[in-house]
């Protein structure tokens, strides 16, 4: 399912800067308004401040000009110290960021090595997500 991104998603680990877990996590956002976004996790010394691949992704996507609620597919892989491909799903603040940037309407496609994908809607991975109608 989706190998186009696989490819994309493959080059894309290259970016990541990860030198201390070395594990390279990369993202593709795609939007409703039919863009796509990258990105990649960067870590840093002071290790709370690093960010994850698919916040990154989002961010740079807001940055560009996406409005809130657009997100529409979030496509994920990850690479470990071994160098080997594997399935990744995404962190609890980043499954926040995404159900709020879709309005808990996307769908995250997590690739395995193979570059097969399964699909999971945000809402199935964050249920009852605080949304901030409250606020
Ligand atoms: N990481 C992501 O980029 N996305 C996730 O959803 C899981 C974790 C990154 C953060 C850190 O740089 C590395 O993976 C190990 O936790």
């Amino acid at each position: 399912m989706k190998k186009v991104f696989f490819k994309q998603l493959v080059a894309l680990l290259d970016q990541s800067s990860a030198p201390y877990s070395k594990f390279n996590v990369s993202a593709i956002v795609l939007t409703t308004q039919g863009h796509a976004y990258n990105g990649v996790n960067v870590e840093s010394a002071a290790y709370p401040t690093t960010i994850c691949a698919e916040r990154n992704a989002i961010h740079t996507a807001v940055t560009q000009g996406m409005k809130k609620g657009e997100v529409s597919e979030v496509h994920l892989l990850a690479r470990n110290p071994q160098g080997k491909l594997v399935l990744v799903y995404p962190c609890g603040g980043c499954r926040q960021v995404i159900a709020e940037q879709s309005n808990a309407k996307a769908y995250v496609y997590c690739y395995d090595e193979k570059g097969e994908a399964r699909q999971h809607a945000i809402d199935k991975l964050l249920p009852h997500a605080f949304l901030g109608a409250e606020l």
